[in-house]
């Protein structure tokens, strides 16, 4: 059985998985706005991702036999200074998400909590995954500078991400 403090600590990450989304989706309609759509393209694919994050916690939840609270989603940033800029914000908002990991598996350990701890295992690895791919495409924008044929030839590459859901244990 889940302890009340645990809980409550995977519905916040209920809620921040799902403001991710919203992050994301919103960073996707600043791109639609300035014509980037593959930048666009890979905004929306990372809103599915997070989607995924929050569905995957919604169902521990529930198979544990605890009670999933839905909570206010804030309102994301809606303007950003450059394509660069948002992709420096995606990478600090996954470094953010990594130590909320990070303290949901102290929590567990703490609780000796050892399913949710084997469980967030999962979430622990995607972090990893999910700093890489926004570390690369920071490293090519930051060599595009600003070029624009490079920074379209980017856009292009990235218009062809497509969404496929992450391997579940
Ligand atoms: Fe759900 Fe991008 O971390």
């Amino acid at each position: 059985m889940l302890s009340k403090k645990m809980v409550d600590a995977l519905n916040e990450q209920l809620n921040a998985e799902f403001y991710s989304a919203y992050l994301y989706m919103s960073m996707a309609a600043y791109f639609e706005a300035n014509d980037y759509p593959g930048f666009a393209n890979w905004m929306v694919t990372q809103f599915q991702e997070e989607q995924f994050h929050g569905n995957k916690l919604f169902k521990y939840i529930n198979d544990r036999g605890a009670r999933v609270k839905l909570k206010a989603i804030a309102a994301p940033p809606i303007e950003f200074e450059s394509v660069l800029a948002v992709f420096e914000e995606t990478l600090a908002h996954e470094q953010h998400v990594t130590s909320l990991i990070n303290n949901l598996v102290g929590l567990a350990i703490e609780e000796k909590d050892y399913a949710t701890h084997n469980y967030l295992q999962w979430y622990v690895s995607e972090q990893i995954e999910e700093e890489k791919n926004v570390s690369d495409i920071l490293s090519k924008l930051k060599r595009a500078g600003d070029k624009p044929q490079l920074l379209y030839m980017l856009d292009d590459k990235l218009g062809q991400r497509v969404f496929t859901p992450p391997v579940e244990e």
